[in-house]
């Protein structure tokens, strides 16, 4: 190492973050470079420990900073705010286990696996935990949060738990507006972290929820930070910058199918999106209800749910359909089978994930995801 260079090596070291000072570090100019040379032979990099990591060059624009990649920390989150946060709540975030299915693809052709991203893990119990995380960090950053303000939004319950729980812990007060007929254990689970709950018509489900929250915020914006998860880019961003680069190297480059139920469609479009550049030969599945009347929660049948202006259908190769009937069953069976307690929404994935995989005769590696716990579902 040049001479010069070993002042700057230091500075980092000394004061570089938690997760990131055992890493091998290697300097980058801008995003994209990183990207390039890590996806020229990622499995290569992998094995060699190689880190592509910016420290902050570039300058802060709307949102994430796309300038800063953190691999093998939370990257939800980006490098300056992993020190502000240190030893909080919000560095837990993300890192979640790759699991392999073990019991129940016994009938699978060999060399078959199917994986689950065990995203049930979070703090919060969910996979909303990223993009609230990463909305709540966006709005900060852009100046639309600030203290005393309220943040609101609409949820079926997860994302709510995550911005009650962040919210919490940075201090701001939490209003949330969510279809009536939500699970009492979730909304006990809110009035825990001391949320405002607005129910909103059980038959509009989050649409309806979706309608209340803008309005409340049109009527005082400057009282609500409304980080609409619909419609923000902060969301699929969450899995693009971490869940998806997680899948990667946690599967050893090898994924070749990826499949995930659709709710604002952030971890669908984010984890695509961000696989495709690492192999565009990786099949992409969405997956949805079977009927606009159903119940799994956090999913929506977008035939005749309002679509999320986040939502991309071109980056789908195949779209499958789950009922309800099968997701619960399924959910039982990965309780009673794999030992994994998650709610009907992990159930429809991993259905969808093995009836796609029973007709796989090659070697293949399916990962789908474990959106929540289920101990919310036990009434
Ligand atoms: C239980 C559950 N499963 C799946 C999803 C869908 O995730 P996404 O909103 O990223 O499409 C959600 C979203 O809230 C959820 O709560």
């Amino acid at each position: 190492m040049p001479l010069l260079l070993l002042p700057l090596r230091l500075l980092r070291v000394l004061f570089g973050t938690r997760s990131g000072e055992h890493l091998q570090r290697e300097r980058v100019p801008d995003l994209k470079l990183a990207q390039q040379k890590f996806s020229k032979d990622p499995v290569a990099n992998l094995k060699r420990k190689w880190r592509p990591v910016l420290f902050c060059s570039q300058p802060r624009t709307r949102g994430l900073n796309y300038g800063s990649l953190e691999i093998m920390s939370s990257r939800v989150i980006e490098q300056r705010d992993q020190s502000v946060l240190r030893n909080s709540i919000e560095l837990i975030v993300g890192n979640t286990p790759l699991i392999r299915l073990r019991r129940i693809t016994s009938e699978l052709s060999p060399g078959v696996e199917v994986f689950v991203k065990a995203e049930h893990l979070n703090p919060g119990g969910s996979v909303k935990d990223r993009p609230a995380l990463a909305m709540i960090l966006a709005g900060e950053r852009a100046g639309t949060l600030r203290p005393g303000m309220t943040i609101l939004d609409a949820t079926s319950g997860n994302t709510g738990i995550a911005y009650a729980m962040i919210g919490a812990a940075r201090g701001y007060p939490v209003t949330l507006c969510l279809p009536g007929n939500a699970g009492r254990p979730r909304k006990r689970i809110l009035h825990s972290y001391g949320v405002t709950v607005i129910e909103t018509d059980p038959l509009q489900s989050t649409d309806g929820a979706q309608v209340i929250a803008r309005a409340m915020f049109n009527k005082e914006p400057d009282k609500y930070f409304y980080p609409d998860q619909y419609n923000n880019d902060a969301n699929w961003r969450a899995h693009y910058e971490s869940t998806a680069p997680e899948i990667w190297e946690q599967s050893e480059g090898r994924i070749t199918h990826f499949i995930a139920g659709l709710g604002t469609s952030g971890t669908f479009v984010g984890v695509v999106r961000r696989l495709k550049e690492f192999n565009p030969k990786i099949q992409a599945i969405s997956m949805q209800p079977d009927s606009p009347m159903h119940g799994l929660e956090g999913l929506k049948h977008m035939g005749t749910a309002m679509v999320p202006g986040i939502y991309d259908p071109t980056l789908a190769d195949g779209n499958v359909e789950v009922s309800t009937d099968d997701a619960q069953q399924m959910t039982r069976r990965l309780a009673e089978e794999e030992g994994l307690l998650v709610g009907t929404s992990s159930g429809a994935n991993v259905f969808a994930a093995l009836r796609m995989a029973r007709t796989l005769t090659r070697t293949a590696v399916v990962v789908t995801v474990l959106c929540d716990r289920g101990e919310k579902y036990l009434e």
